[in-house]
């Protein structure tokens, strides 16, 4: 069965997709790049943690997979790192941004290099991987990028303020490169998650006391979100399922802000 008969059948397919998946050494990302793996595309593992990545690229199910270990917060890299990736293996259908950093820290104390390291990973990695796609050469056909934002992007949060300030810039970003990108047919997305059990949760909880922690999760209608929850919308997102959609934040908060 050729892509166009897969897609008509199944337009959630990414067979013979090639997807570059950031932050796939863990949660979030770990999640996504099984998922697309299960949908049918090749996936391309990065973090900076080799052994982790091979623990990611191990389980996924086909064949065709890779990793490579790079550090985000090498901005000017970035795009020579992408160009090179299609260049090498052939052109990405796809890039799904899931690699970030949290840390709180209270406005007193919080410095010019606390800003810059959020920033660096969190926003310029993104904007460096469009760039890096946006390269004569690098699109696939169909060609889609899902950024992951935060609802921190929407609810100020005390001591969380560069971390918001991050996701925000995510969120407007997502819009701008859709703008830009349409002409060339890549569409940009973003996923705006709220808690989700990964590490980052984990060391997120260890900032608090047994009873703030009940406190906090009581906040969630439907529970806290499991990876499985946002990669299921980044994979939609990726998809030709998803072919209309542009620009466009998708909040997944199991009804955390709807109350
Ligand atoms: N978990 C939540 O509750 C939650 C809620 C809202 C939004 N988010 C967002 O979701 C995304 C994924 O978070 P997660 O919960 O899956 O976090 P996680 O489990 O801590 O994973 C973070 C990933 O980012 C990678 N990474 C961090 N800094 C990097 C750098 N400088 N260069 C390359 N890779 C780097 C890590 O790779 P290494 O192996 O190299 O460390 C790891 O794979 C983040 O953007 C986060 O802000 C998470």
């Amino acid at each position: 069965m050729d892509e166009k008969t897969t897609g008509l059948i199944n337009p959630l397919s990414l067979a013979r997709r090639r997807i570059l998946v950031t932050g796939a050494s863990s949660g979030i990302g770990r999640a996504t790049a099984e998922l697309l793996a299960r949908l049918g595309a090749s996936v391309i593992v990065a973090g900076r943690d080799e052994e982790r990545l091979a623990r990611t690229r191990s389980s996924l199910v086909g064949d065709g997979h890779s990793q490579i270990a790079f550090d985000l917060s090498a901005i000017d890299e970035i795009p020579g790192i992408v160009a090179r990736l299609a260049k090498e293996g052939g052109a990405l259908s796809g890039i799904a941004h899931c690699a970030g950093v949290q840390a709180g820290r209270p406005m007193r104390i919080v410095d010019q290099n606390f800003m810059d390291d959020l920033f660096r990973v969190n926003v310029q990695s993104g904007l460096a991987l469009a760039r890096g796609f946006r390269q004569r050469g690098v699109p696939a056909s169909g060609a889609a990028m899902v950024l992951v934002s935060s609802v921190s992007a929407f609810v100020g949060q005390a001591s969380n303020v560069v971390y918001c300030a991050t996701k925000g810039a995510v969120v407007s970003a997502t819009k701008a490169l859709a703008v830009e990108f349409m002409r060339d047919k890549i569409r940009v997305n973003c996923v705006c998650p709220a808690l989700v059990e990964t590490e980052m949760a984990d060391r997120f909880r260890t900032t608090m006391s047994d009873e703030q922690w009940q406190g906090y999760v009581a906040q969630y209608p439907m529970g806290i979100g499991q990876p499985a929850d946002i990669a299921n919308s980044v994979a939609f997102l990726l998809s030709d399922a998803a072919r209309w959609i542009n620009g466009t934040t998708l909040v997944l908060d199991g009804g955390l802000l709807a109350g």
